[in-house]
């Protein structure tokens, strides 16, 4: 397993999202729902699309290119054309700090 330092919890408002560079090419999008952090993949399942341009409302998550929404709490798309569920990552905050704990290797995405 291995722990990456994403930002700090400041960082990310209640009710926004911030997106974070993992491994020099992945992107990893962070939302705080009422102080509880979900870290999920940051690019679309559908297409290469970054999701911290979407919008968030009711523990969803809405791409704004194709309009598909997917639940935070569980990544499947709730609409199409997206049919994959995004990959989400545990979150573990840390002095200050919003980690994710993932596997070894390269990170999980779904597309
Ligand atoms: S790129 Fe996200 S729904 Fe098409």
């Amino acid at each position: 397993m291995r722990r990456i330092d994403l930002f700090g919890v400041e960082e990310v408002s209640d009710g926004e999202m911030k997106m974070a560079w993992v491994d020099g090419t992945d992107q990893v999008l962070v939302i705080n729902t009422g102080g509880e952090f979900t870290a999920l993949q940051g690019i679309c399942s559908h297409e290469y699309f970054e999701l911290d341009k979407g919008f968030l409302t009711n523990g969803t998550l809405t791409c704004a290119l194709h309009l598909s929404r997917f639940d935070l709490s569980s990544g499947e798309p709730l609409d199409p054309p997206a049919d994959a569920p995004l990959a989400i990552y545990p979150v573990v905050v840390e002095d200050g700090r919003v980690l994710i704990e993932v596997s070894d290797g390269p990170l999980e995405i779904s597309e």
